[in-house]
């Protein structure tokens, strides 16, 4: 596109942004008139491969807990996975807590402006350093997740293969940005107005293109192409996993968990003592082995039910059961259900819990 089109394209996005976004917390700015740094980056972290609703029932919670670097910094690791609890995809939760670290004792306390600095923190790559750089410092860097590539390849009526897509939307999004600044229009409203319009108006499917700001100069809607557009990405199948999970409640109706190790799905993350197989599900009696400590009691398993969930990259069957007289120790504690809401467990385990009647 022209200069002079990316002008007109920039002017039209920020302006419908101002009047039709929406008022989401993150984007409340301080009495500066300026967002802060910080809750930019936590509210960055988490709307990372997750719908704003969900980041929604959790941001205000936790800004509340840790209001600044200097609390996140200094918190224990599971308090903060405490507090990610339900948003999933927990290692996000630990990149924030080191970037907290990291920028308390390198940079003062106070959030980098530059995509060079940001860039170097944990779980900050260039999408999140562009958006925490424009949205919060005003600063002429561009952004680009599916959204924006798909608007952007819309508009200028592109099907850049999977392969080209990334390349081509960077180059189109920095020369938006730039056409912008130099019109003295904000890096960060632009940006924050292509991810707005790519949620909102410009879907995947059915996009409402009279809504569209920039209907008249978008390519695909001339053609009538905006829905093959962008062309499908090759999707590689989610891995199985297969979790067999022993819900064990004592007399006092405390319930028996145990953590997870520091590494993949879920690390650290506390859990219904479980038992995980990649090719097929558990055996009743290998999990009686692992839970009761003896194959032949597995008969004192009772099945409480099922369920499909499904992470980013895995597709988990779990399969429930109750026990009771279940053995703590080796790692394995008994906590109340009441503290069970202050400890990190997975989105997936409180269905588990849910499914055996706790919680
Ligand atoms: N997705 C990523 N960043 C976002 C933001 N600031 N507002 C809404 N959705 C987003």
């Amino acid at each position: 596109m022209s200069d002079s089109g990316d002008v007109a394209v920039a002017r039209a996005l920020t302006t419908w942004f101002r009047r039709h976004g929406r008022v989401l917390p993150w984007r409340v700015r301080g009495r500066s008139s300026r967002r802060d740094g910080y809750r930019t980056l936590v509210s960055e972290l988490m709307l990372q491969q997750t719908q704003v609703s969900r980041v929604l029932a959790h941001y205000e919670a936790f800004v509340a807990r840790f209001p600044d670097v200097r609390t996140l910094a200094h918190a224990r690791e599971q308090s903060v996975l405490a507090a990610w609890s339900g948003l999933g995809y927990y290692r996000r939760a630990k990149h924030l807590h080191g970037a907290a670290k990291m920028i308390h004792h390198e940079h003062q306390g106070r959030v980098p402006c530059d995509v060079a600095s940001l860039g170097r923190l944990p779980g900050v790559g260039a999408y999140t350093a562009g958006a925490v750089a424009s949205l919060a410092f005003d600063r002429p860097e561009a952004i680009v997740d599916g959204n924006v590539s798909r608007v952007l390849q819309r508009l200028n009526g592109r099907r850049e293969s999977a392969a080209d897509a990334g390349a081509w939307a960077w180059a189109a999004a920095d020369a938006l940005v730039r056409s912008a600044c130099a019109v003295g229009l904000s890096p960060g409203d632009l940006n924050e107005a292509l991810m707005e319009l790519g949620a909102t108006v410009c879907t995947p499917r059915g996009p409402r293109c009279g809504a569209c700001p920039v209907r008249d100069r978008c390519v695909a809607r001339a053609s009538g192409s905006q829905e093959d557009i962008p062309l499908p990405k090759p999707t590689s199948p989610r891995r199985r996993l297969h979790c067999a999970s022993v819900v064990a409640v004592d007399g006092r109706g405390r319930v028996l968990i145990e953590q997870r190790g520091p590494d993949g799905l879920w690390a650290d993350m506390w859990q219904a003592p479980t038992l995980e197989r990649l090719d097929r599900p558990p055996t009743r009696s290998e999990l009686a082995e692992y839970v009761l400590g003896r194959a032949a009691d597995a008969g004192m398993l009772r099945r409480a039910g099922g369920f499909e969930h499904q992470t980013t990259h895995r597709r988990v069957r779990f399969v429930v059961y109750t026990a009771r007289s279940v053995p703590a120790g080796d790692g394995r504690v008994l906590k109340s259900s009441r503290a069970l809401s202050a400890i990190p467990i997975s989105n997936a385990q409180r269905k588990v819990l849910a499914m055996a009647g706790v919680g």
